[in-house]
Parts: C-alpha cells; sequence; structure tokens
C-alpha cells in the first residue's frame, strides 16, 4: 500500500520526493502538491504548476535488470490516459513517449527520474505526474497557452480526489507487475502519432518522418524521406497537424 503524502507548496515533488529517497523512504511513497513553485519538466523545462493542477510523485524501487525507465514513463501515460477518460468521459490520447492529449491538447506531462550509483544500479525511480485537471485562474502563460489544455472548467474538490484515487489505482496496477506488459496494447491504442506525419527532434536538428508503429519494448518505429526506417527509445517528436 502507498504512503501518501499531501504539501500545500512545494519547489518540485520529483526534488522533494528524491531526497526522502536518498534518506531511504519507503517504496510507493507519494508526494502530492497543491502547486509547485519549480516544478520541472523534461529536457530541463520548466513545468507550469499553479493550483488547479495534480501534480504528484510516485517512489518506486523496481528490477531495472529485465526492462528501462521507459516502460514505466509508458505504463504511466496508460494510467493517465484511463484514469481522465473513466472521470470525465472524454477521449485522451498518448503521444509517444508520454505526453497525454485532450483534443490535440497536452493535459498530462512524466517525468521519471532516477539516479544511478557508481556500480551502475539504479536504486529507484521517482515517477512525477502533472495532470491539468483543472482551468486555471490565470490561464496558462503565453509560451504554452496555445499547446496546453485542461480537463474541467470548474475547481471542483470531490473529484481532484476521486481523480487522485482512481489514478493511484490505475498507475499501481500497472506498477505492481510491469514486466507482463499489460499496458502495452493500451499504449499502442491510445497513440497518436502512429500513422502521423511527424518531426523527429534530434539536438538541434529536426527530422520529417512518419510515425509508423510501436514495439514491445515502447520503441517508436519511424520512416525518414529518405526511406529508411529507424526504432526510436527517447527523445521528442511533433506531430504536422
Ligand atoms: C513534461 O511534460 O515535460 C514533464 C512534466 C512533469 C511534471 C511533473 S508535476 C509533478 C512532478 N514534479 C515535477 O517537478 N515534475 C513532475
Amino acid at each position: 500500500m502507498e504512503n501518501l503524502i499531501f504539501l500545500e507548496t512545494v519547489d518540485s515533488t520529483n526534488n522533494y520526493l528524491k531526497n526522502l529517497a536518498l534518506k531511504g523512504a519507503n517504496e510507493n511513497t507519494v508526494i502530492i502538491a497543491s502547486e509547485q513553485t519549480a516544478g520541472k519538466g523534461s529536457r530541463n523545462r520548466n513545468f507550469y504548476s499553479e493550483k488547479g493542477g495534480v501534480y504528484l510523485s510516485v517512489l518506486l524501487k523496481p528490477d531495472l535488470s529485465g526492462f528501462d525507465v521507459t516502460l514505466i514513463t509508458s505504463a504511466t501515460a496508460v494510467a493517465v490516459s484511463e484514469t481522465i477518460d473513466e472521470i470525465s468521459g472524454k477521449t485522451t490520447q498518448i503521444k509517444w513517449v508520454n505526453d497525454v492529449y485532450l483534443q490535440n491538447k497536452k493535459v498530462c506531462g512524466i517525468l521519471c527520474e532516477s539516479v544511478i550509483t557508481p556500480d551502475g544500479k539504479i536504486p529507484f525511480v521517482i515517477v512525477g505526474i502533472g495532470v491539468n485537471l483543472f482551468k486555471l485562474k490565470n490561464g496558462f502563460n503565453n509560451e504554452i497557452r496555445d499547446i496546453a489544455g485542461y480537463i474541467f472548467e470548474e475547481e471542483n474538490k470531490e473529484i481532484y480526489n476521486q481523480f487522485i484515487d482512481l489514478l493511484l489505482k490505475n498507475c499501481f496496477k500497472y506498477f505492481e507487475n510491469l514486466s507482463n506488459k499489460k499496458f502495452l496494447t493500451e499504449y499502442k491504442n491510445r497513440n497518436l502519432v502512429i500513422g502521423k506525419k511527424i518531426e523527429v527532434i534530434k539536438g538541434n536538428t529536426t527530422y520529417n518522418a512518419l510515425g509508423l508503429d510501436i514495439d514491445d519494448n515502447c520503441r517508436l518505429k519511424v520512416q525518414y524521406a529518405n526511406l529508411k526506417t529507424e526504432y526510436l527509445s527517447s527523445g521528442e517528436v511533433k506531430i504536422k497537424l
């Protein structure tokens, strides 16, 4: 069973939990904050984290020998997407690797962080989830206004609590047995990228490609304009709308 810690304000639930983990916190510790003052996104970006969203981190200590962190991220994306659909009656999709979209707007980001010991072991993984559950009072800032969306217009405490309950239930349903990859079918079904024209971003260069498939390790198979194909296991793609 998980151990839940609620905080009103924190810099980043991932940072807070990482500190607890380094001091020996138990597996399945969950930090939930009403707002973050320095929410972290992938690629050193900020994650806008005003009140009205769900910001939480889960501490896992999986045996990572047989599979990698991408599977945790992908399982989390499915759990979030299923939770939003169940609570709101809407239909979300997953943009590879791990962004959840509602009507072409990003409503959730996931940031998994781990540390590696000098002997190459990964003692824990922090799974950070940020969901734009309610419309923010001040709206999104200019930088993300066109790409970010939310799920409900009106803030509602009951929905907030139900959402967290179901989200954790759905996450642990997958985390408890990651190696059986039960999330994989849904991960593929919900994916926004397959069959779409995309841009693959590598460093400062962008390549036009077509999203072909997702394999059993959640890698994205793409085909470039020169017809060469590649399996991507991490990185960023943009959908050409
Ligand atoms: C992304 O889309 O770039 C990933 C965003 C991850 C945001 C969540 S909010 C809870 C947790 N704490 C953080 O500082 N980041 C993650």
